[in-house]
């Protein structure tokens, strides 16, 4: 059976963003593949977190994913800095890494742009990923499309080692969805819908209730054309929502056009609303149940024993390979 690995950033509360691009993939992959689920907080701290933030955001990450459908007799779910060999694969990688293709990184120019204090580790953050992915001898990473050019640089990290040392890393592919790779902000429909965005109004959180939802989706940015049709660039407002309604409904962005052939976007948008809450209403009323239970503790727990066993095989391997320590 082949071997999926992917993670999520507990920096905020998770998107429809990352539900589509990311999480609806995880669920449905479960059942064919070994997966690797990761909360990867050590990412998160690549820029400055509230350290109860950041526990409370942990937790909850955790049980969102249960509550989105995965499932901890079929994945492994687990948090980033309970296996220490993810820092330590990751100095390892970080040492044949180049300080020019880690600035070449479009996510590191953006987080960085115009700022003054920039962390090392925001710089290092894609041998860190890397290091995710290539303890597991991962053969699919399941990402939405901002993800592309880290994934590349794994490819490459890991070609460069087993060239350099040993033939011991597998080289991953990438797996970004037909539909839904990019959802984009209610608010700017021509950037990321991003979990971190200051502005609320453009994203919703999958713990959004029924009337931050509609409010949300009402006062989303669209055209004055008023024709509800996928035309992504010149109308990437509604194609943006198009495209959400496509998901969470389970119907092509063409019967959708159909269905609102003289209609407006006001009839759209209040119909978008019903179809978004319906499916988060069943997600939040687990993730409630889930959030303070001990069953969560003891699929974190499980979780980590396996990962931990796992990882850590590989992580002596790279260190052997590369000559560090003794030889036994
Ligand atoms: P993160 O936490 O930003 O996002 C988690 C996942 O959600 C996808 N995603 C989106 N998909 C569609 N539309 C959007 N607007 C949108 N926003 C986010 C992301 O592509 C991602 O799949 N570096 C990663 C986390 C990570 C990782 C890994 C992923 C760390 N190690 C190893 C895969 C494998 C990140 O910051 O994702």
């Amino acid at each position: 059976m082949q071997t999926i690995f992917s993670g999520i950033q507990p920096s905020g509360t998770i998107t429809i963003g990352n539900y589509i691009g990311a999480m609806t993939q995880f669920v449905e992959l479960q059942n064919d593949y070994n997966c690797y689920f990761c909360i990867v907080d050590q990412h998160a701290i690549t820029v400055a977190q509230d350290p109860q933030t950041l526990r409370k955001n942990i937790r909850s990450l955790a049980a969102l994913y249960l509550a989105c459908g995965i499932d901890p007799n079929k994945a492994t779910l687990f948090i980033q800095s309970e296996v220490p060999a993810h820092a330590q694969a990751a100095w390892m990688l970080q040492c044949i890494s180049y300080i020019g293709e880690l600035e070449r990184m479009t996510q590191f120019k953006d987080k960085s742009a115009g700022k003054e204090a920039v962390s090392a580790g925001l710089l290092t953050y894609p041998p860190l990923m890397a290091a995710d992915i290539l303890l597991y001898s991962t053969n699919l990473v399941p990402v939405g499309e901002d993800q592309k050019q880290h994934l590349e640089l794994t490819r490459d990290l890991a070609e460069r080692f087993n060239k350099k040392y040993n033939d011991i890393l597998t080289i991953p592919d990438i797996k970004v969805p037909k539909v839904g790779a990019r959802i984009m902000s209610l608010q700017e429909p021509t950037k990321k819908m991003s979990k971190s965005d200051p502005n609320q109004k453009g994203f919703i959180s999958m713990l959004d209730d029924p009337k931050q939802i509609e409010k949300k989706i009402k006062s989303a940015v669209t055209d004055s054309e008023g024709i509800v049709k996928y035309d992504k660039v010149n109308k990437p407002g509604i194609s943006n929502l198009l495209t959400i309604y496509s998901i969470f409904s389970n119907q092509s962005i063409e019967e959708i056009e159909n269905k609102y052939t003289g209609k407006g976007y006001g009839d759209f948008k209040a119909d978008l609303a019903n179809v978004v809450v319906g499916v988060l209403k069943p997600i939040q009323e687990r993730y409630y149940q889930l959030l303070e239970s001990e069953e969560l503790n003891s699929i974190l727990d499980a979780g980590a024993a396996k990962a931990n066993q796992v990882a850590g095989k590989m992580v002596k391997k790279m260190e052997k390979a590369m000559g560090l320590g003794r030889k036994r």
